[in-house]
């Protein structure tokens, strides 16, 4: 169950966190991965570890949100691995300010990343994916682009929720040609991205319980967690899954 042996999986923002925990857990499931993030060092050492645990890799040195470098991880992932069967958009960043509190230069930078970013990776993985008449995309967005929340983080909001819309549109366009898009929503999982929120409170421990105490499972989430949902949508066993949106949060969605 849940194997993914030959396939290759592209994975934006492999490197870290959600991202490469979705890395390791496709690597142990037999896929052969396609790392693309900025920052080199962190490539080089998920390459690593992604090899400790038997697999292949490669790491591309990509900013998602430019078109040129796009094309050229995917072209990268081709000439290495000659073909992409799973694109994760996972590459993300977030900000927490309301709508009067952002600025155009950090509302631009969050929605070209999360949402531009996406749209770039899909519009090229796409026509391989067509060739061989299937393929799985799946994208990261978050609790966040289903409900408001604390009304803290407008433009992640924004983004998250353009990212579920943007997903579903692609599910009906390329149904037909044997490509399942589907979206994950995740609630809280502490990592670079956010981990802040808890470590820069006067009180960490207690920030935390106090997060925790949100959740029905009271607990907040880890990146397996996500990896483990991200590995079903990928799988086999998911072939009749397309257009949906997984909620991976501890319940905090069912409240
Ligand atoms: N953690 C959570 O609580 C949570 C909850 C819901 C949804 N999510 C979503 O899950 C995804 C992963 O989150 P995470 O918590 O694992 O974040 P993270 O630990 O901060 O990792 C983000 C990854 O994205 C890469 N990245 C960022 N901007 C990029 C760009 N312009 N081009 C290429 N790569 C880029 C980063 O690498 P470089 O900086 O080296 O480029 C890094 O590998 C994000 O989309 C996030 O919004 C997270």
């Amino acid at each position: 169950m849940f194997r993914l042996d030959g396939q290759v999986a592209l994975i934006t923002g492999g490197t870290r966190g959600i991202g490469r925990a979705i890395a390791e857990i496709f690597c142990e499931a037999g896929a052969k991965i396609v790392l693309v993030s900025r920052t080199m060092a962190d490539g080089e050492e998920t390459v690593r570890r992604l090899r400790q645990l038997g697999g292949e890799a490669l790491h591309v040195g990509a900013d998602v949100t430019q078109e040129t470098d796009v094309e050229r991880a995917v072209q990268a992932a081709l000439n290495h691995f000659y073909q992409i069967d799973i694109l994760v958009n996972g590459a993300g960043i977030t900000l927490r300010a309301p709508v009067t509190e952002t600025s155009e230069a950090e509302w631009d930078a969050v929605m070209n990343t999360n949402v531009k970013g996406a749209f770039l990776c899909a519009k090229h993985v796409l026509p391989a994916m067509m060739e061989h008449y299937s393929g799985v995309i799946l994208n990261l967005a978050a609790v966040h682009g289903l409900k408001g929340g604390a009304g803290v983080t407008a433009a992640y909001t924004a983004s998250k929720g353009a990212l579920v819309s943007l997903s579903k549109s692609m599910a009906v366009r390329y149904g037909p040609n044997g490509i399942r898009v589907n979206t994950i929503c995740p609630g809280f999982v502490p990592t670079d991205l956010n981990k802040h929120l808890i470590d820069d409170a006067p009180d960490p421990l207690e920030r935390r319980r106090e997060y925790e105490a949100g959740y029905p499972l009271r607990r907040l989430g880890t990146p397996q967690d996500v990896a483990h949902a991200a590995l079903y949508l990928a799988s086999r066993e998911a072939s009749w899954v397309t257009g949906a949106t997984l909620v991976v949060d501890g319940g905090l969605m069912a409240k």
